[in-house]
């Protein structure tokens, strides 16, 4: 470029312009210019700006941790809990305490360490019980209420870095996007990663197919991140190359809760459990329960990190997960509660949505005791109950818009069992639409059943 002057038209200074970046802007079609210094101005007043603001949004953040704690103590998000997930009180205790000391642990790092490098450690949870029986459902529920961004992944959609498939940064990335791309925010979030069980090595004792060699790349990966690094990743719908800009979070502060169902645990523990007895003179076969399930909740609750790793969990990550929390199988009692109490039950919606069409809808207790029964056949926990009574519902849905007149239908047994058609009834003066018994306390009849069993009782 030949030597030229223009006038800047932000500063006005005449600049000698010898090569582009003297003058970066010039538009000749409308003679607008910007000179390198006036860009350098500009660069430094964004930066400033955009320090002011993560500096302010941090305040921000740590300002609010005092209304968090006061809202989120342990016993509120345990009520919270019991809301929507019948039994499992162990388990609802132990999250509700993880995440209040998260919080704890956030206001310390701001207000409380003053420099001094005495770190609170933060306890990672992990989750262990049979499929259907409300770990996901409950770490849902819990981050509905908590003001923190929390992010579910599944474990097992993870691969080893180079591998087709999301690597492990994905799940630090699905946090960020939770946080409405808010770093400081992101940073002090919480990690679930469901199906953990999915991704333990194939040579541990569980005689999962599914597992493949790989995973145990996957545990690496995932090891970085529990231990605290800086984890960096693209943009959502960006592709990973090179010089694509990376988004940088540090882990250090997230809490990871994993959890999965991890078939086969309880053989472990009781193989376990049985060869200490025997090097202690015992023969005695442990539990000596008779009922599987009742077996089955003994043992899971003797899970120690020894099992986890025989499962095919790798040591340095069992160490860094000390909180192990355990649920239990959902017995006949609580399927039926299942049924009725939550404030989501699967009768109430069925109830609610039967009543947009004026209608009432009654199960009796002998149908709600053989929806559970059908439940405990299928064995995939309180997972089934919506498909059953779908089945049901499915001819009385398809029925009742026909007409708009006020009625009443009501699933029998037999409608469970046998198949037959739930009964309609006109709706009487009396009646209401949605009974007020179902939809706050559940079924309060003290009725027996034909079944013998007190219902009442069951509830209790
Ligand atoms: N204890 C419970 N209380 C209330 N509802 C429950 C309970 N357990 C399960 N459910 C209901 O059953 C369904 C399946 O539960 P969920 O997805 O939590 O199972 P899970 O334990 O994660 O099983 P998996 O290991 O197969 O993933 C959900 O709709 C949930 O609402
Ligand atoms: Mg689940």
């Amino acid at each position: 470029m030949a030597t030229n002057t223009f006038r800047c038209s932000v500063c006005g200074k005449r600049i000698k312009v010898q090569s582009q970046i003297d003058m970066p802007i010039i538009d000749p079609n409308t003679g607008f210019t910007v000179c390198k210094n006036c860009i350098k101005d500009l660069y430094r007043i964004i930066e400033a700006d955009e320090r002011q603001r993560l500096e302010l949004s941090r305040k921000n953040f740590a300002w609010g941790l005092e209304g968090f704690l006061e809202k989120h103590k342990p016993h509120i998000i345990k009520e919270y809990l019991d809301e929507f997930i019948i039994k499992q009180d162990r388990a609802k205790k132990i999250l509700s305490v993880a995440a209040y000391n998260h919080y704890k642990r956030m206001k310390y790092d701001y207000f409380e360490k003053n420099g001094v490098n005495e770190e609170i450690d933060k306890s990672n949870v992990i989750i262990i019980g049979p499929t259907g029986c409300g770990k996901t459902a409950m770490i849902s529920h819990l981050s509905k209420l908590l003001d923190i961004p929390f992010a579910v992944t599944d474990a097992s959609s993870l691969t080893e870095a180079g591998f087709v498939g999301a690597d492990v940064e994905v799940a630090v990335r699905n946090l960020y996007y939770a946080a409405g791309q808010d770093i400081e925010k992101t940073e002090h979030g919480i990690i679930y990663l469901d199906e953990f069980d999915k991704i333990a090595r194939k040579s541990g004792e569980n005689n999962s197919i599914t597992a493949d060699p790989g995973h145990e790349g996957v545990q690496q990966g995932l090891l970085k991140m529990l231990e605290g690094s800086v984890v960096e990743f693209t943009a959502r719908g960006q592709r990973k190359h090179p010089e694509a800009p990376t988004i940088k979070v540090d882990t250090k502060n997230i809490l990871f809760i994993v959890g999965g169902a991890f078939v086969g645990i309880d053989k472990i523990v009781a193989k376990r459990i049985r060869k200490g007895e025997a090097s202690l003179g015992f023969g005695v076969d442990v539990p000596a329960k008779e009922d599987d399930d009742e077996k089955f909740n003994e043992l899971i609750h003797q899970v120690r990190p020894e099992d986890l790793m025989k499962y095919g969990i790798i040591p340095e990550i069992i160490g860094r997960l000390p909180i192990i929390c355990t649920l239990e199988t959902l017995d006949e009692h609580s399927l039926l509660r299942i049924l009725t109490e939550p404030r989501n039950a699967p009768v109430k919606q069925y109830e609610k949505l039967l009543a947009m069409d004026n209608v009432k809808l009654e199960f009796t207790e002998d149908a709600l005791l053989a929806v559970a029964k059908k439940a405990i056949e299928r064995k995939t926990g309180a997972r089934s109950l919506k498909g059953i009574i779908e089945d049901i519902m499915l001819d009385v849905m398809f029925e009742i818009p026909k007409s708009n007149e006020p009625r009443k239908v009501v699933v029998t047994e037999a409608c469970v069992n046998d198949g037959a058609e739930p009964e309609i009834f006109p709706l009487e003066e009396n009646e209401n639409i949605l009974s007020e018994n179902v939809s706050s306390e559940g079924v309060s009849s003290e009725n027996v059943s034909s079944e013998g069993v007190s219902l009442k009782k069951n509830f209790s």
